[in-house]
């Protein structure tokens, strides 16, 4: 192969924009792995930073997508070889080291996860970092003591990426599950996930006080903002909160006293960063007990053409579950 398709971002005189080139390995950013791509997928940070809505990149010019699966296409490092299916989410990749929406990535060896058995790279890219997030989220939930007989367990955000992907493993592993969302008109769609009741965020009634009816067991909350202040004051004695996200606003404003009269504990999930035995052992429970099975729901296949339109649907708020690109 002399060159092939990848899908660049660039700074001109501080316009950031992206568009499809052909691009040369001789190009791509250093690493012991050239993955041959299969397939990509589109997160709301990817359309932050293709569109430079926010500065998410730090290097320019550079080839986009924080999410890459396919099989390896040559090694230098041992512990992989060509043929073997891998998928990489985080780290620098797509943010200072050329990223997934190519043909071809090259990356370095302690980035890559091998595929586990029972999930095809389109499975791991339907999830991709914003179901890793997810499923993340669950996992530091129950390291926090929940459990299925707790009570309801709150979903924000939920028909988005991060949000869709966990009502349906809260649902799979037998929590009570509430969707909260904007979208009214996919309250079906939440249910199909396995949602027991669905909240509008337009009727929602986010109350003044410091601690408000206990309500939840525990919440996965890719939002943030005032609804993240609203679920500190609602969450009951003990349970937990996973704060991931940013979709509605950066700032908390909230009280000390839902964590020292109730207990309620804050936690950060972060999937950049997240230690590699850790990033394991969660794929290999998205892989078995925590296997997603409403993927072909969730997830909608789109091509490296149709990126533009991907990153601006998700910048509004509209975008229901999860975009996979197909690229090999
Ligand atoms: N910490 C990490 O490692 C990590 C990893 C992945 C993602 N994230 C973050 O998590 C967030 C969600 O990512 P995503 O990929 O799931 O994005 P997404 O697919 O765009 O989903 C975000 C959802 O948030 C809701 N929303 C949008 N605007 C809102 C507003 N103004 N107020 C309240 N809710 C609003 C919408 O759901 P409804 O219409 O259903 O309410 C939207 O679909 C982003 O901030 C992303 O950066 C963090």
């Amino acid at each position: 192969m002399d060159t092939f398709n990848a899908y660049r971002i660039f700074d001109e005189n501080n316009t950031i924009e992206g568009r499809l080139v052909e691009a040369t390995l001789d190009e791509l950013s250093q690493g012991e792995v050239v993955i041959r791509t299969a397939y990509s997928s589109v997160n709301y940070k990817d359309a932050l930073a293709a569109t430079g809505a926010g500065k998410i990149l730090r290097r320019f010019p550079l080839i986009g997508g924080i999410d890459v699966a396919g099989s390896v296409a040559s090694s230098s490092d041992d512990r992989y070889r060509e043929g073997d299916q891998v998928l990489v989410t985080g780290y620098d990749l797509g943010v200072a080291s050329d990223g997934g929406f190519s043909e071809y990535v090259r990356v370095p060896a302690d980035w890559v996860v091998p595929i586990p058995d029972g999930l095809t790279p389109f499975d791991t890219m339907a999830i991709g970092t914003a179901g890793f997030t997810a499923a993340l989220s669950v996992v530091q939930l129950e390291r926090n003591g929940l459990t299925t007989t707790d009570g309801p367990v709150i979903v924000t955000g939920a028909t988005g990426g991060v949000g869709s992907v966990a009502v349906e493993l809260l649902a799979r592993l037998g929590y009570e599950v509430t969707a909260l969302t904007g979208k009214d008109d996919q309250h079906d769609y939440l249910q199909s996930l396995g949602a027991t009741t669905v909240l509008s965020r337009h009727e929602l009634e986010l109350g003044t006080r410091p601690l408000e009816k206990a309500t939840w067991a525990g919440a996965v909350d890719p939002t943030g903002g005032a609804i993240l202040a609203w679920l500190t004051r609602t969450t009951k004695y003990g349970g937990s909160i996973a704060s991931s996200g940013l979709t509605a606003g950066v700032k908390i404003e909230t009280t000390v006293l839902p964590f020292i009269m109730r207990g309620v504990n804050l936690l950060g999930i972060d999937s950049v960063l997240c230690p590699m035995d850790r990033r394991r052992e969660v794929w290999q429970r998205l892989a078995t007990d925590m296997r997603p099975t409403h993927l072909q729901t969730i997830a909608r296949e789109v091509t490296l053409r149709d990126l533009p339109d991907a990153f601006q649907t998700l910048l509004q708020g509209k975008a229901r579950g999860r975009y996979v690109v197909k690229i090999g």
